[in-house]
């Protein structure tokens, strides 16, 4: 059984996409935060995602996730229709995200905080998680073993066994990364990594982010209003501006449109 015929999604014809959007829109009573979005991404792209405050980025990663329910319109993971498909269906899809307003267990550690992921993605682990039985031994080890080393990918080794919320804005941004990763997925979607980082460690995590495409065979979606990072990093760019996508294109092509000047750039 494919994971389409498992989640009851339909599947649609063969598309060379890992994700599209086909006239998304997800109305708040009145406010309609993502109005009538399409656009396809490719693997093994970095896809930016960006316009001002408000424009419906983070909506559409709560959509994409299945966090919220669409109003209407299509969203497809490898041609099959996700729409239907819970926040832990998405996550065994291998699609994987990071929060703008982070989301850690602030009491456990760094460690755990990982640890907890990675029980997630194993079958087992989710079974004995909803029964609150412990995991065998040897998992629990590999699972042990496959934290600290996402630990160390992120710069976080050395700091296994402390406290999530003693962790300075930056390095709880690169914890979510790490537990993200330990998802194991094929697609990461991050909201605002850069917000809270100072200048060195925003100009690391453009390399960082290059560097776990490759190591994971990854295609990256990024919100970031850090207009430097986004246009050096991505392949392409879409911006939403109050929840409709008003440019498409290479950085190029997206920094010299009149329309996301007047909107978002100015005359930076
Ligand atoms: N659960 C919700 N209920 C009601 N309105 C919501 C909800 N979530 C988002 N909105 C509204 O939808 C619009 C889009 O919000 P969203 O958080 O997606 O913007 P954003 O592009 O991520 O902005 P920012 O750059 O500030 O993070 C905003 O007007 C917001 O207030
Ligand atoms: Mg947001």
């Amino acid at each position: 059984m494919t994971q389409a015929q498992a989640d009851g999604a339909i599947a649609h014809p063969k598309t060379p996409y890992i994700l599209e959007a086909r006239g998304v829109t997800r109305r708040f009573g009145g406010l309609v935060a993502v109005n009538n979005v399409s656009f396809a991404v490719q693997p093994g792209e970095i896809f930016g995602l960006i316009g001002p405050n408000g424009a419906g980025k983070t909506t559409f990663f709560n959509l994409l996730t299945g966090l919220i329910q669409p109003s209407s319109g299509q969203m497809l993971h490898n041609g099959e229709e996700i729409w239907r498909s819970r926040p832990f269906q998405i996550a065994q899809r291998g699609i994987a995200r990071t929060f703008q307003n982070i989301r850690l267990f602030g009491e456990l550690s760094a460690l755990e905080n990982v640890m907890i992921a990675h029980h997630i993605h194993t079958r087992s682990g989710l079974v004995k998680g909803v029964l609150s039985l412990p995991p065998a031994p040897t998992e629990e080890r590999k699972t042990r073993e496959k934290a600290f080393e996402l630990l160390g990918l992120v710069g976080l080794g050395d700091r296994a066994s402390e406290q999530a919320k003693n962790f300075a804005y930056g390095d709880q941004r690169r914890l979510e990364i790490a537990r993200a990763l330990a998802l194991e997925p094929k697609v990461l979607l991050l909201d605002e990594p850069a917000a809270g980082m100072n200048p060195n460690e925003k100009g690391q995590l453009s390399d960082f982010i290059r560097d776990i495409r490759q190591q994971f065979d990854l295609t990256v979606l990024l919100i970031e209003h850090h207009v430097p990072l986004v246009m050096g990093l991505c392949d392409r760019i879409a911006v939403l501006d109050f929840g409709q996508l008003i440019a498409l294109g290479d950085p190029t092509q997206v920094k010299n449109d009149p329309a996301v000047i007047e909107a978002y750039l100015g005359a930076e």
